[in-house]
Formats: structure tokens, C-alpha cells, sequence
């Protein structure tokens, strides 16, 4: 069984929480793209599991894979290893020896960036992400392989200063030379996980293994598909797994794109449904709408259907998984947006762009209401028929519209409010 769970929104979704629901079932759960940008959020006997390297997986599946396509900065892959051992004993790393490294340097010029950009900024999550895929697209950057000699650490180093320093003029030799001895002591740590995704997967295939990819960032934000220049640095989209695993993208069984019951954007550029004052307030506080890695207050909006039939197109998704409804049903008055033109974003625009709100069309909900925990322990004792008909009605409309199941439905931040549409369901 190989499954692909991928946002298909702005991010957030709660991939993490289906990704940690779902991995009980696998051998592997593997991340393919992206850094410590991503942040996920997973609950488990109310203790909350942030994680930004490590798939959400990595708290009970015995394997995990962080491939070449991800950008990673050691010293967070250190930490959230050492975190993880502590609840899953058997957790067994492979981080591919061609991944590249995120360093001290790229933190530094994200930022330096980002000012350059003026009104045209991205509004990054400043964790160096795109810089470290500038420098593996320039061919300069420093590869996980690379962090066992200090000397090519220090001649790449040496050549991202020259091709870049004028951004970061503070930077002097002293510092450039602590960021390598800081990066040669963490590749010994780090020297016992590093393997080949591609050998590792592909002998797990032979051998009928499960094998589980976790999406980071969302469709929206994909370097190409995305709403460029608003976007990460790196594709998002399942079709990536096979540039960054190794891993051919054919050989994945199912793919399941996770979205929000209504949705939310942290950063610049166009967000159509987006809404603002009271409602969008009592959606932030109700769902904790903080950026897991930035904290930055979430943007808000309504669920956008043309935008999710764009994301079903890119990634082949078979299946939706919803989160969030519960947040969403304590909200009056509920809307959909079923139609908008294409949106094209324009350089410089600002947070919100009241041409684009105008062109959409909105279909209202009623509300199903506030779910206490008797009403939640009833739903997993019942299942999905147990649901208010106003969210069931929610649901089919959702799949009424976009041709497909909302196969998976989460309902709270527990990992078990979860329940299946079809329980026999193989995923
Ligand atoms: P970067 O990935 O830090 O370069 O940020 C580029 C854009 O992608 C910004 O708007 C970020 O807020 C957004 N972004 C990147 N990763 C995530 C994510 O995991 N969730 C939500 N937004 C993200
Ligand atoms: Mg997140």
C-alpha cells in the first residue's frame, strides 16, 4: 500500500494530523520536499507534537525518510530526533546524503531578501528555505553528504558569501568560520542517518512494505502551479515524490489531498475567499489559527471550490480528507465559494485584493453547531452517519462539486476524533 497525503490548499491543512492518524498502517512515512518551513501540529492525549522536519508519522511508524528534494537545517533535525526517541524508542532515521543543508547563512539572506523585495515581499517563514534551493539550483549549495569535510563545507560557503555577500555585510571570516565548524561538528552527529532514499525505498517496495509520503507546505504554494510569486521554493505537489525520494511517482496507490474545512493563508498574495472582522476573529481563536513555525496570525476565508478542483487536477487526488469541522460548525452563518475566474497575481500587491473577493460566488450553509465530547464520543462510537445533517449536507456539496470522496473526517485535535466515510476503505 503507497499512499501520497498532500495539502491542497495554502498550507496548514492539517496534513499532520491525517499523516499521524493514518501511519499506524505503514512501514515508511516519507517527506519529499521542503524544510522547516512546513510545521505540523499533532495532539496525542491532549499533549501537542510540533514538528517541522520530521514527518508527523515519525511518532509511531518505524521508518522514516527525509529525501533529497528537502532543504534541511541539521542542528532542527537534531533536536526534533532527540525529542521523537523519547516517545518512539524504535524510530529508525535515513535522510538522503543529497538533500541539501539549510544554514546560518540562508537564515541570514532570507531575511536580507525579504527587505529587498520592498512591497514586493513574500512574507517568508525566514527559515532560510529559499535561499538553500537558490544555491542547489546555482549548483553552489552544500549537500547532507558534504557536512563530513569541513574544507568543501568551507570552499561552498566561501563561494555563496562571494556570489551573495553584498546582501549580508555584516557577515565577516570569523563568523563564516564558526558556521563551519558548527555545520562539520553536526555532520558527525548526524553522519549514522544518512542512506539513499531511492535504495531504501524502492527495496521496501520489493519487499511489499507500506509506504506512506507526507506533503509539506500546500498546492497553492507549489513553485510552479502555486500563486507565483507567492509561493515556497520547491514543488509541492505529489508528483514531486519522484524527484524528491527517488521514488517513481507510479508505483503510489492512492493520493490524498487534505484540506480545511474553510481555509487560511499565512503571507502575502492573492486569497479570494478571504474574509475579515468578527467571523474571520472567531475562526482564528476557535481553531488556533497561529502559524506553527512563525506564530503569525493566519489569514481567513471560506472554502474555495475552484481553487481545490485546481489542486485535484495537479496532484491526481483520489480522495479528500477534511479537517477542522468542528471549528467551522461554530460559525452561523457558513459560506462556499463555487465559482470565481482564474486568479492571476499581480507583483506587488498587498494582502488582500478586493477585485478578486468580487468575482467570487458564494453558496451560504447552515450551521451544525458547537460539538461537545459526549457529541464526539457518539460519532466514534457511530461513525459518519452520525454527523449533523448540516455537515453531511456540507460534505456532499464538497463532493458534489468536485467529483470526489471526503473519504477521511477530522473532527478535533485529538488524534482520535477521526472517523471514515467507509470504514473498509484501504489507506
Ligand atoms: P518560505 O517557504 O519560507 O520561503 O515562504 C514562502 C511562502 O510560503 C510564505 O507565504 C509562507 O508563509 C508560505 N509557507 C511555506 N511553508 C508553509 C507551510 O507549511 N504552511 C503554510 N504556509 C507556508
Ligand atoms: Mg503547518
Amino acid at each position: 500500500m503507497i499512499t501520497a497525503v498532500v495539502g491542497a490548499q495554502f498550507g496548514d491543512e492539517g496534513k499532520g494530523k491525517i499523516v499521524d492518524y493514518l501511519s499506524e498502517n505503514y512501514d515508511y512515512v516519507v517527506r519529499f520536499n521542503g524544510g522547516t518551513n512546513a510545521g505540523h501540529t499533532v495532539v496525542v492525549n491532549n499533549e501537542k507534537f510540533k514538528f517541522h522536519l520530521l514527518p508527523a508519522g515519525s511518532l509511531r511508524v518505524g521508518h522514516v525518510v527525509l529525501g533529497n528534494g528537502m532543504v534541511i537545517d541539521p542542528k532542527a533535525l537534531i533536536q526534533e530526533i532527540d525529542t521523537i526517541r523519547k516517545i518512539n524508542r524504535n524510530l529508525y532515521v535515513t535522510v538522503s546524503g543529497k538533500a541539501h543543508v539549510v544554514t546560518d547563512l540562508h537564515r541570514l539572506l532570507d531575511r536580507a531578501e525579504e527587505e529587498k523585495r520592498g512591497s514586493m515581499k513574500i512574507g517568508t517563514t525566514f527559515q532560510g528555505i529559499g535561499p538553500a534551493y537558490e544555491d542547489k539550483y546555482a549548483r553552489t549549495g552544500i549537500r547532507i553528504d558534504d557536512l563530513s569535510d569541513a574544507e568543501i563545507i568551507r570552499k561552498k560557503l566561501n563561494v555563496i558569501a562571494q556570489m551573495k555577500g553584498e546582501l549580508i555585510p555584516d557577515l565577516d571570516k570569523a563568523k563564516l568560520e564558526e558556521i563551519v565548524s558548527s555545520l562539520a561538528s553536526m555532520g558527525l552527529e548526524i553522519k549514522n542517518y544518512i542512506g539513499d532514499s531511492q535504495n531504501i525505498l524502492n527495496s521496501a517496495y520489493s519487499q511489499g512494505k507500506s509506504i506512506l509520503f507526507e506533503g509539506a507546505n500546500g498546492t497553492l504554494l507549489d513553485i510552479d502551479y502555486g500563486m507565483y510569486p507567492y509561493v515556497t521554493s520547491s514543488n509541492t505537489m505529489a508528483g514531486f515524490i519522484s524527484c524528491g525520494s527517488g521514488f517513481s511517482f507510479r508505483k503510489v496507490d492512492t493520493v490524498i489531498g487534505v484540506i480545511k474545512a474553510y481555509m487560511s493563508k499565512v503571507g502575502s498574495g492573492p486569497f479570494p475567499t478571504e474574509i475579515f472582522g468578527q467571523v474571520a476573529d472567531r475562526i482564528r481563536e476557535i481553531g488556533h489559527e497561529y502559524g506553527t513555525t512563525t506564530g503569525r496570525p493566519r489569514r481567513i476565508g471560506w472554502l474555495d471550490i475552484p481553487l481545490l478542483r485546481y489542486s485535484i487536477l495537479l496532484n491526481d487526488i483520489d480522495h479528500l480528507a477534511i479537517t477542522n469541522v468542528d471549528t467551522l460548525g461554530e460559525i452561523d452563518e457558513i459560506e462556499v465559494c463555487y465559482d470565481h475566474p482564474e486568479i492571476t497575481p499581480r507583483y506587488g500587491e498587498g494582502t488582500s485584493d478586493e477585485e478578486d473577493k468580487n468575482l467570487c460566488r458564494f453558496k451560504t450553509f447552515k450551521s451544525w453547531g458547537k460539538m461537545d465530547e459526549a457529541d464526539r464520543k457518539r460519532i466514534l462510537k457511530d461513525g459518519y452517519d452520525a454527523f449533523p445533517s448540516e455537515l453531511r449536507e456540507y460534505l456532499h456539496y464538497i463532493e458534489k462539486m468536485t467529483g470526489k470522496d471526503v473519504s477521511v473526517v477530522s473532527f478535533g485535535n485529538n488524534r482520535e476524533y477521526t472517523v471514515r466515510k467507509n470504514p473498509d476503505l484501504k489507506i
